[in-house]
């Protein structure tokens, strides 16, 4: 009978005779995929495993330290903590189009990966968070890149140039499956349930040029959207939901005086594969809150909108 715990049994000790007494490296991004290849990695090789979670500087509010909690002081996990934020930022200067965006933070990402991996020198394998669909999607690449809209740079674009064999554990897997080998595994339900972030992150949600301010301002204002949709049982019936930061200024009244500050989208959708997707029909009441307590929780930000497009023809991030 085929049963999880069984399964993460088999996939332990699979795992442990492909490896030996092998070190391996694993690029932790924070989300689904790569935590639960970090939690079963641990649980079958233990110190032989190193992770590198590289802060980018575009990722969500508390990500860090979120990801440094559940792995390094709960779980005991190696995890090098590399804060390449403003390295990251200093090479989006300037940059406005979204996907020379794309290509700098997925450059820049395997830079400083390289970089750290460099000093582990008796690594052997380096683990990704392949998933079933990953390896369906490579396989038809070549007809569908000539119609992919975006490029996506996710953790796994790493190149062979790091000679290291690759390990791939959930490459059989389904997402679904993947989310309750986490369960079993031990990772808390709102890390393994999260919506899906895009490996750019905030790097796509901030138009036109990446700036540190905007990131921060975004970061607060995404964190409290997040936190009503939960609160309010929305965030299970979407399947991805974030703000948007517009690098427009408009003019609001606050107290007696003028405000002349930021704008504020929010996008919330329904899907099945992200390949088209309805906008969620939040209730009004909920939307009142968010922009109330966005507005005033955020200075810097005096108008929120509500984003109410569907893909096609709009695309779920707005870059
Ligand atoms: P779009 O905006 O194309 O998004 O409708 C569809 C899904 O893909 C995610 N997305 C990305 N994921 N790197 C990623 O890893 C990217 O560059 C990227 N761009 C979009 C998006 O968040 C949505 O889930």
């Amino acid at each position: 009978d085929w049963t999880m715990p069984n399964y993460v049994d088999e996939a332990v000790a699979r795992v442990r005779e492909q490896v030996g007494n092998d070190e391996v490296i694993l690029g932790l991004s924070g989300g689904v995929d790569s935590s639960v290849v970090a939690a079963l990695l641990h649980k079958a090789i233990g110190t032989q495993l190193t992770c590198v979670f590289v802060d980018n500087g575009l990722l969500r509010l508390n990500e860090a330290e979120q990801v440094m909690d559940t792995f390094a002081r709960n779980l005991g996990v190696k995890v090098i903590h590399v804060d390449a934020s403003a390295e990251f930022m200093k090479h989006l200067g300037g940059v406005t189009d979204p996907e020379q965006k794309r290509k700098i933070i997925g450059r820049e990402f395997v830079e400083v990966f390289q970089r750290e991996s460099a000093k582990l020198p008796n690594a052997k394998w380096l683990a990704q968070g392949t998933i079933y669909p990953d390896v369906i999607e490579s396989a038809g690449a070549k007809t569908k890149k000539a119609h992919a809209i975006k490029s996506h740079h996710n953790v796994g674009g790493l190149p062979d140039t790091l000679h290291l064999k690759l390990l791939e554990p959930l490459r059989e897997l389904f997402k679904d499956e993947v989310r309750e080998l986490g369960v079993a595994l031990g990772l808390p339900h709102e890390m393994v349930y999260r919506h899906p972030f895009p490996g750019p992150g905030l790097g796509v949600r901030i138009l036109g040029e990446v700036k540190a301010e905007f990131a921060d301002l975004l970061r607060r204002a995404d964190a409290i959207f997040i936190e009503e949709l939960r609160a309010s049982g929305w965030y299970e019936k979407t399947s991805q939901a974030f703000a948007v930061f517009l690098p427009v200024k408009s003019v609001g009244v606050m107290g007696d005086g003028r405000t002349y500050e930021y704008v504020v989208a929010l996008r919330a959708i329904q899907t099945q594969d992200f390949m088209t997707a309805h906008w969620a029909e939040l209730p009004y009441s909920l939307l009142g809150k968010v922009s109330n307590r966005i507005i005033n929780e955020v200075r810097g930000i005096n108008r929120v909108v509500y984003d109410i497009s569907g893909k096609p023809p709009a695309t779920i991030e707005w870059e």
